[in-house]
């Protein structure tokens, strides 16, 4: 699967989250406050709770049901409960649209089943 535009960056303020399905997988839309885009699985490590409800950081999410942070480049929990890592996907934007290849996963985290 190639890159696929899934959003344009007026979509996504910064500081916020959004969820995008790519060739049926959920994925975490993530504007970091800086401006940059970052794409994970929308599926805490812990118990499967969205990521895109949780609150941003300079480089993390918070996930809204237990407070397990993910580092947006890794994809590596920063604070438990979770202790495994969120698949990462190469994202990048173009005349102002976004686009994911979830075919490039950028860390080796398995993909959650749902
Ligand atoms: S479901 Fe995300 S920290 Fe528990």
């Amino acid at each position: 699967m190639a890159f696929q535009r899934v959003a344009t960056v007026g979509d996504l303020v910064e500081g916020t989250a959004m969820k995008v399905d790519v060739g049926g997988e959920p994925i975490c839309l993530v504007r970091r406050p800086d401006g940059e885009i970052r794409a994970l699985h929308d599926t805490c490590s812990h118990q499967q709770w969205s990521l895109h409800d949780g609150w941003v950081g300079d480089n993390d999410i918070e996930c809204s049901l237990h407070g397990s942070s993910f580092d947006l480049d890794t994809g590596q929990p920063t604070s438990l409960p979770a202790v495994k890592p969120v698949p990462v996907y190469d994202c990048k934007v173009a005349e102002g649209e976004i686009l994911i290849d979830i075919d490039r996963q950028l860390n080796d985290a398995p993909v959650p089943r749902h």
